[in-house]
């Protein structure tokens, strides 16, 4: 366990900034590439812990993968040539490699045991179980399949419907992957829109899916392509700067070469409603994924209420949004985002903790948070609970703190963003 002390620092964020890779399409990259036929090439690739579980998976199966520094070169030779792993795969922290390497495992006539480390192994995984269980993959494991380990027997499938009870990206795709290799057409109606990553790294490997409103459907038994794909810079490492630049006086900052699919800008809508002077500017395409530079400067911030449709949108910013929150004037009210309990660690309890601990005036709801705005911050000794999100908005709540900040657990941030304190301290200027 490492501790970190965080110093007070009287300076600001100036700039411009590319964060490292988005962790979703990072994923997705190494999944396709070693179901395609052919080479592929991946750059800007998120060499951080999850990522690479996911490679190592694969490598498991005998799939040739190379990596060097941030970009990855994958040897596919189509599903086919998969293997049945001799040992479990050890998946560490990553949800995003247990859900959808689950929908793969289950179209493969393996037995694969699977595991992981403390907090992955709390996290549900009945949510991914059921449909799987429901096309035919025979799995069981710990208090009957909801948790890890779990063992898979996959196989023949057969197509289903699912309409997912959770607002979940990674059972979609876990879903939708475990279609690609089931004779027939399966599809997912989802709750509200998540992230598209697979649909759209699907269509970069020359397959095709159909998209109807809230319902996605999937041809099985398509030939992939290997490819060449340029990983756009993630929008959720991204929001770190994006926050401290917003609240830490005399800062601007551009991130450039950011990720900006709709599914993934609601911390852009959020900061815009709470009146940050920001914009994006030189929107293109790279790898199928639009993409921009974002200016942001300090401003005064207004608390908002945040729910329905746009907390998929930003689930994995809510942490950050709450510190933001903490700065603006008035209260700021998050709603209808239940899901966060069972993310890396219980976000509400982990975010509501951490903020208490720092002075701010905070309560957790049942499916949210209420934040008072124009909060002092103070010094403490906080725990990033294992959570590389919590780890990361604690060191920017630090930047606001005229006494000491001690982050406990600091390891973890390596799960999405290894060179995080590196780029903090580039961009801070006294
Ligand atoms: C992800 C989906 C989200 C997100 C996670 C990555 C993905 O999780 O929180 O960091 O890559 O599909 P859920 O699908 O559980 O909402």
């Amino acid at each position: 366990m490492t501790e970190k002390m965080l110093n007070p620092i009287s300076s600001s964020l100036k700039g411009t900034l590319s964060v490292p890779g988005d962790k979703s399409i990072s994923h997705r990259a190494v999944i396709f590439g070693s179901l395609a036929k052919g080479t592929t090439t991946i750059t800007h690739f998120l060499n951080g812990e999850d990522c690479l579980r996911t490679i190592d998976a694969f490598r498991e199966m005998g799939v040739p993968i190379e990596v060097k520094g941030d970009t990855v070169k994958i040897e596919g030779n189509g599903v086919d040539a998969l293997q049945e792993p001799l040992h479990p795969l050890y998946l560490g922290n990553s949800g995003t490699t247990t859900r959808l390497l689950l929908g793969v495992l289950a179209g493969l006539p393996f037995h694969v045991t699977i595991h992981g480390d403390d907090s992955l192994t709390k996290r549900p995984m009945d949510r991914i179980v059921h449909p799987l269980r429901q096309m035919g993959a025979y799995m069981d494991g710990r208090e009957k399949g909801k948790y890890l380990p779990l063992s898979i027997r996959g196989g023949k499938l057969n197509p289903i419907h699912y309409q997912s009870p959770v607002k979940s990206a990674q059972v979609k795709s876990g879903v939708l992957l475990a279609g690609l290799l089931t004779e027939g057409k399966t599809s997912v109606t989802e709750l509200a829109a998540t992230r598209d990553h697979t649909e759209h790294m699907l269509t970069a490997f020359g397959g095709t899916i159909k998209k109807d409103g809230l319902t996605s459907t999937i041809n099985g038994n398509q030939s992939l392509t290997g490819t060449q794909i340029d990983v756009p810079g993630d929008i959720s490492s991204a929001a770190f700067f994006l926050a401290a630049a917003a609240i830490v006086k005399g800062s601007k900052l551009v991130l450039s070469d950011v990720g900006i699919n709709p599914t993934r800008t609601g911390i852009i809508d959020v900061l815009q409603k709470m009146g940050a002077t920001m914009k994006v500017v030189q929107q293109r395409e790279i790898g199928g994924e639009p993409v921009g530079d974002i200016t942001i400067e300090y401003s005064t911030l207004q608390g908002i209420e945040i729910d329905g449709e746009i907390i998929p949108r930003i689930i994995d910013e809510i942490p950050i949004i709450a510190l933001l929150a903490s700065q603006a004037k008035g209260k700021t009210v998050i709603r209808d985002a239940e899901e966060l309990k069972f993310k890396e660690t219980d976000r509400i309890e982990a975010v509501v903790n951490t903020l208490s601990a720092l002075g701010v005036s905070i309560q957790g709801t049942e499916d949210g948070m209420v934040i008072s705005g124009e909060q002092t911050l103070k010094g403490a000794t906080v725990d990033s609970y294992g959570d590389h999100r919590i780890g990361m908005m604690i060191a920017v709540a630090s930047l606001l703190s005229k006494e000491p900040v001690t982050l406990k657990n600091s390891e973890c941030i390596a799960v999405s963003y290894p060179s995080f304190f590196d780029d903090l301290d580039r961009v801070l200027v006294d």
